[in-house]
């Protein structure tokens, strides 16, 4: 193999690596095409419609609804967490909050005696099935300041039943709704 060989071969291989970095610069600018931000063309699907849709969505059940096929007896096992600061049966008196036999219907803060947070003695209002319902839902929320240091009792249902049990902690338990 003489001189004048080798550098054609030389040639050659020095032209191909100078062609291959050509293509790679064109490639990078010129087949880097920018995303569209929208596609070219859009097909359309048309979503599939549910059957029957009903014209209303039935209305969440209102907590009447719930106390009305409220469970007394699971409201009685839910209800042992209250019993850590309460007495349910008439005539126990107070623990750390006052006895709650009764207390569906009564005036809020009203058990003679107990010394009750300023928020709450300030907080007028009866104990109705609606007010126990916010009330159980987060004390801290509905009378800010209480000294129920209770989180509160989370599940509608669950206070459905409590408060079902509640009433009939009482003399004269009030009528659930139908
Ligand atoms: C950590 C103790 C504690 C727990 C647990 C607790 N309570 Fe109370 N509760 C209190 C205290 C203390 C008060 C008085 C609040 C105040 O004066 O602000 C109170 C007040 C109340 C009142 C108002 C009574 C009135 O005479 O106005 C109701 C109703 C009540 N609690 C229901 C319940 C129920 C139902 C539960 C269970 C789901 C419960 N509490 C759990 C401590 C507790």
């Amino acid at each position: 193999m003489d001189l004048f060989e080798i550098n054609k071969i030389l040639g050659a291989v020095l032209g191909t690596c100078l062609i291959l970095v050509v293509v790679h610069i064109a490639a990078g600018s010129i087949f880097s095409v920018p995303e569209p931000a929208k596609p070219g063309y859009v097909i359309e699907v048309k979503a599939k419609q549910p059957a029957a849709k009903p014209a209303a969505a039935p209305p969440a059940p209102a907590f009447e609804n719930l106390l009305a096929s409220a469970s007394a007896k699971r409201g009685e096992q839910d209800a042992k967490v209250c019993e850590v600061c309460h007495n349910l049966q008439k005539g126990q008196g107070a623990k750390i909050g006052p006895d709650l036999y009764g207390v569906v219907g009564r005036k809020a803060a009203s058990v003679a005696g107990f010394n009750y947070s300023a928020p709450l003695k300030k907080h007028d209002g009866t104990w109705t099935f609606d007010a126990l319902d916010k009330w159980l839902t987060n004390p801290g929320a509905d009378v800010p300041g209480t000294a129920m240091t209770f989180a509160g009792v989370p599940s509608e249902k669950q206070r459905a039943d409590i408060i079902a049990y509640l009433n009939t902690l009482s003399d004269h338990p009030l009528p659930l709704p139908k």
